[in-house]
């Protein structure tokens, strides 16, 4: 992909794994209103496993799809550091794109977190990923993904430059927001401490907003009920100032 190679050693480090230990509790307040009838779990853009690991070690057997080799290997490095996790329980890591994958089975539950539908830069290519999550589910199925706003990406990623920097790490983010076509483009500079030197690791990202609307019609069009959108982390609908949606679709 080009992305989320180099990246994927340290992304865990540079704090993002909080997003997903904050997702989990979530994840499980949204199935207490919006139930599903088993567990089975396809965890799409997984990246380096954190809520794919936690559902497996509640007992979901869970499938981790992403498109990044990298990523993958971190994910499967953190099931061997775990204290002998039993085998019933590690999730079935697969490298594919979430635009056309396949699974051995149907799944009661699809979840694709962390901004990850940002990275499809068409409505086509956002279609093609709706579809193959459809597919995937089983009927009564339910797909929850949050996705940045256009408002987020206009006041929170315009023209702005965040620095991490701690022992090992130094990571510099600078974004700049089109409004034409609603899109960051965000390069990420990394320093990493290798002994006395710094390794220096550069990956050029680019996320696309979707008016809430055209979400909803899309994901219509493949076949989905929409059943409720949040203000993510929270119970409440999204208001004009909601950065990042989360979505609950039903597959009938
Ligand atoms: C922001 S990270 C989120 C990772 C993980 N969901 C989390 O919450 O930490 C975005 C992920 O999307 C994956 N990704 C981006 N484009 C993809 C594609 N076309 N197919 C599959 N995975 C993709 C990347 O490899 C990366 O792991």
């Amino acid at each position: 992909m080009g992305i989320y190679q180099e990246y994927a050693a340290v992304y865990d480090a540079s704090g993002q794994i909080s997003f997903s230990l904050r997702m989990v509790p979530y994840l499980q307040q949204l199935l207490e209103r919006h139930p599903v009838e088993g567990k089975t779990l396809l965890e799409l853009a997984c990246g380096t496993g954190t809520v794919a690991i936690a559902f497996a070690d509640a007992g979901w057997r869970v499938y981790g799809v992403d498109g990044s080799a990298e990523m993958l290997a971190q994910a499967r490095a953190k099931v061997e550091a775990m204290d002998g996790p039993p085998a019933g329980r590690v999730p079935i890591w697969s490298q594919q794109d979430m635009r056309r994958f396949e699974l051995p089975e149907r799944v009661h539950l699809a979840t694709c977190l962390y901004d990850s539908l940002n990275y499809m830069l068409t409505s086509d290519d956002l279609l093609a990923a709706f579809r193959s999550v459809y597919r995937a589910l089983l009927p009564g199925g339910v797909f929850l993904f949050d996705m940045n706003t256009a408002w987020a990406l206009a006041t929170q990623w315009d023209d702005e430059t965040m620095v991490i920097d701690t022992q090992d790490l130094t990571i510099i983010f600078q974004s700049t927001y089109d409004a034409t076509r609603q899109r960051v483009s965000l390069i990420a500079t990394i320093f990493q401490r290798v002994g006395e030197l710094y390794h220096k690791i550069v990956e050029h990202h680019v996320e696309q907003a979707y008016p809430e609307e055209h979400i909803a019609t899309l994901l219509t069009d493949a076949g989905f009920r929409v059943e409720a959108s949040y203000h993510c982390f929270r119970t409440t609908p999204p208001t004009a100032s909601t950065g990042r949606i989360m979505w609950v679709a039903r597959k009938p």
